[in-house]
This record gives C-alpha cells, structure tokens and sequence, in this order.
C-alpha cells in the first residue's frame, strides 16, 4: 500500500518507471521538449493517471481529506496546470504530495518516502504544458485503490482504536485538556511495526475546516492503570509512523489508550471530531533485538521580527550514547518553513538531512534501516530551524506581528521530536559491521551519517 520509491515492491507501475527513463532519454536527464511544452507523447492515460493512483487519489478521492477527487481524467483535467506547480514546488511549502525532504542535500533513503521522482516531476509538466491529453483510455491502469474514504498507508490495521470524540464550537478558543481512556481490546501483548492515526471529523469536504486536532500525545496504560507505553504525537496533517524494525515497542494486553495532554483549536464550524489509531502488529516471533528511547529536545527562545523571511533559530545537542537515529520529525508552527540537522563530530559537520516545512502537514520521515544515522557517543546535532515571518508564508494569520514561542499555531516552536536507539560499543560496532556488509562498504569507506562505518574494528577481532 505504501508508495515507497526506493524498494522494489513499491514500483507497482514499472512500465510508467521505464517508460518515464525513454522520454527522458535516460536517467537524470531533462524530459526532451518538456521545458518548451512540447511533450507532446505524454497522455494522461497512460502516464499521469498511474503516477496519481499511487501518489494522490489516497487523499483526492470522495469523502477523504483533499478538497476534489483525481480519479478520472474528468476530474484531472481541469487542474492540469495547478498540478504541474504544486508537483514543481519539490520540497517546498504547498507542495503535493506533501512531503518535504530535500532532494540536494543530505541522506536520501526513506521507509515511508511518498515523493513523485524527478523523471515523474518532469513528465507530468511535460503533459500540462502540452495541454493535458487524455490519449487512449485503453492505456489506462487497472484502477487498484479505494475510490473513496480515509485511506491506511500502513495496509489494513490488525487493531482500529476509535477515542472519545471531542465537540468544538465554531471560533471558540483553543483547548487543552485530555481525552479519557479507551480500552484497547487486545488480549496478548504484541510488538507494533507500524501506527497511523486518522482524524474522523464529522465536517464534510476537503481540509481546511475538516480538522481540529491540533496536536495530542498518545499514552496507554495497563489494565491497574499504569502508564505503559508512549506514542507518536499526532498532529495536523501527519502522516504513519514506521517503527525501526529493530526496537519497535510493544502494546500490553489490557492496555487502554487515552490522550493526557491534547490541543485542540476551532474552525469555522462546530466540529465532533475524534482520533482512529491504526496498529499494524508485527509477527507474533518478533523481538526487538535494540533498546528504544527517546531524545526530543527544542529551542528556549524565539524572537521572530515581523515581516522578515529567513529567520534562523539554532539548537545543539549532545549524544552521551553510541545513537542511532531512526526518524527525523521537525515540529515548528505557522512561520515555520524548513529545519536542517547536522552532526558534528570530531571537528566535521555532516548535514544529516533537510525538510522544508508546512504546518499543515507535521511529517514524520523514517530514514530507511541501513541509511540511518548511526552516530558516536559525542556528536552534537545541530539543528536550525528557518521561519518566514511575511505575507509569502501563507500560513502565518498576520506577519505584521513580532512572533515568539508558545503553544499556539500562530505563536512558534522549534523542536525535534527523535525517538532514538540506544547503542552500546559491542552494538555499535555490530551495526556498522552490519551495515558495511549490506552496502558492499569497502575498507576505509565511510559514508553519510555514519563517520566511523569504514574504520571500526568489531571486538573480538571479527575479521573485517
Ligand atoms: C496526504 C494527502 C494528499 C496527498 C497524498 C496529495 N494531496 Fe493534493 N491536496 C491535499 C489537500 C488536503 C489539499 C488542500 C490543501 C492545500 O491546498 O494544500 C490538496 C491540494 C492540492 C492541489 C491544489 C488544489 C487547488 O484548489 O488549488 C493540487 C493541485 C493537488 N493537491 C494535487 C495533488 C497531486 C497531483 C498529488 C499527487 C502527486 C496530491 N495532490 C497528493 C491532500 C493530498
């Protein structure tokens, strides 16, 4: 289900993929005539609607979250154009689908990455540009998703927990409280490889009204209830968390689940709105083979002057343990639009990865298993954290207004929120060795994320 680029399984339209490399004449190259408009063998039916299949409809179809449905050419056709400039913003705020990692800079391998290729980028604005022919309908794809409805990207749940709804009045002010317990109605204890949590809002259409979660942090509790589990945070927008294979955590039968601190803010409409957690379960013989923990650290202070862009705020944090870093999940608010992680270790920075960033869509990135950052014990991460405070942010209500921290969308924050593994030396050597025989390291190969992949000796003297 998910659409991941970078596995093989995630490449369900092969023949586009092949299809897309010819137009472009090979990899990496421009789409010949596309930046002229004359793409002129680019049809909707047989190139745009497979790339819109797997990338949009989960969210453009009926009853979902998008604003109108890209099911047929009919529906297509007419935002042809506003397609190729949402497409063409890349990692930028407002770009669809909404996912913001930067192509040009840091690690580039996803578990969960969503975003369409450069080659797909290119032909569809090759197709707008040449006035969006539908071409044969016989070359259209076997339509394989719902057509209408919230759609799971983590595949059918073994377990849906529906929480207490919550009623917000039209234009009322914000609130914070907590949403009481639920009972899981699992009777074994299993471990969890993926969560997503869907907001079930009884306002119909699109966003923009539909939503009122602003953020809620999950717990559970035993049956004598004792907190025994934390959970992702959701928030606007977010989409499913995909836990590191190797220490994913475990929710306990009898567990109940309940929200000790939500925000919640109004819309024009009174609103009922309430959170569907997904659980898909790993096999019953699972067993996590590393510790998980937890590193969320944030800014003390922001002092944003009004109507300025390029804002940067800057925040470190030392690793006292080996680390690996299974996700990056930047969370700012309104004038938020991008936060970069570097890792300094030993008198070298490496960025680790840029997102740019849309308060509408708070998105989780789950660095893929063998690219994520395995760092020593000493680094610091540096983050920096880029706000435009001008009217070219439309997310900001009023950019006259100084801005500072707070809770609100519209004050600001600049937080990691990092679940980490925590590794020791034996581990941490155990990893690297690991991960140098699955990318065919060589000697002496270090590589992004990983200063010491090329140079440490395992203990014990295993031969490598
Ligand atoms: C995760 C859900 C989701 C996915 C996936 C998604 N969209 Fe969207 N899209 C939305 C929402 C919600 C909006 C309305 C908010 C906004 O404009 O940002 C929207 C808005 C748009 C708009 C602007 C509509 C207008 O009225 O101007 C276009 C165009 C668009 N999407 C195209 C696409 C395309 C093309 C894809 C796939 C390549 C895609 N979207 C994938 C949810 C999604």
């Amino acid at each position: 289900m998910s659409p991941t680029r970078n596995r093989s399984n995630g490449i369900r339209f092969s023949g586009v993929a092949i299809l897309a490399c010819l137009l472009a004449g090979g990899l990496g190259a421009p789409v010949p005539g596309a930046a002229q408009g004359q793409g002129n063998d680019v049809t909707y039916s047989r190139d745009i609607a497979p790339i819109l299949q797997r990338s949009c409809v989960k969210c453009h179809r009926p009853n979902s979250l998008a604003p109108m449905p890209l099911l047929t050419y009919d529906d297509v056709r007419p935002y042809a154009r506003r397609i190729r400039e949402r497409t063409a913003l890349r990692d930028k705020r407002g770009v669809m689908p909404p996912w913001f990692i930067e192509r040009d800079i840091g690690i580039q391998h996803f578990r969960n990455d969503e975003a369409l290729s450069e080659q797909e980028i290119e032909t569809i604005a090759a197709w707008a540009s040449a006035g969006a022919p539908e071409g044969d309908p016989n070359d259209l794809p076997e339509l394989s998703v719902p057509t209408s409805g919230d759609a799971w990207d983590i595949g059918e749940p073994d377990l849906v927990v529906d929480l207490p709804p919550y009623t917000m009045e039209a234009n009322a002010p914000d609130w914070w409280g907590m949403i009481p317990h639920t009972a899981s109605g699992l009777t074994e204890d299993r471990y969890v490889a993926a969560m997503q949590v869907l907001e079930i809002s009884d306002v119909e259409g699109g966003a923009g009204g539909k939503f009122i979660y602003h953020h809620a942090i999950i717990a559970s509790t035993d049956e004598n209830g004792r907190m025994n589990g934390n959970w992702p945070v959701h928030e606007v927008g977010r989409n499913a968390e995909h836990f590191d294979p190797q220490a994913s955590p475990i929710l306990r039968a009898g567990s109940q689940f309940f929200i000790p601190g939500v925000h919640i803010h109004a819309n024009e409409w009174t609103t009922t709105a309430h959170l569907r957690l997904g659980l898909k379960f790993h096999p019953r013989d699972y067993e996590p083979t590393r510790r998980r923990s937890t590193l969320t650290f944030g800014n003390g202070e922001i002092d944003l002057r009004p109507l300025v862009a390029g804002q940067e705020i800057h925040f470190y944090q030392e690793l006292t343990q080996n680390t690996k870093l299974p996700t990056f999940e930047p969370h700012m608010h309104a004038a938020g639009v991008r936060m970069c992680m570097d890792a300094i270790w030993a008198g070298r920075t490496e960025t680790l990865t840029c997102a740019g960033y849309d308060h509408n869509w708070v998105k989780v990135y789950n660095y893929d298993e063998d690219h994520a950052p395995l760092l020593p014990k000493g680094t610091l991460l540096h983050i920096t954290a880029y706000f435009d405070n001008t009217p070219d942010n439309t997310n900001v209500v009023d950019a006259r207004n100084w801005s500072g921290l707070g809770h609100r969308s519209i004050d600001n924050m600049a937080i990691v929120i990092m679940p980490t593994i925590v590794l020791s030396d034996e581990e941490f050597a155990e990893e690297m060795a690991t991960r140098r025989e699955r990318l065919g390291l060589a000697e002496g190969e270090g590589m992004l994320g990983c200063p010491l992949c090329g140079f440490i000796e395992l203990p014990g003297g295993r031969d490598r």
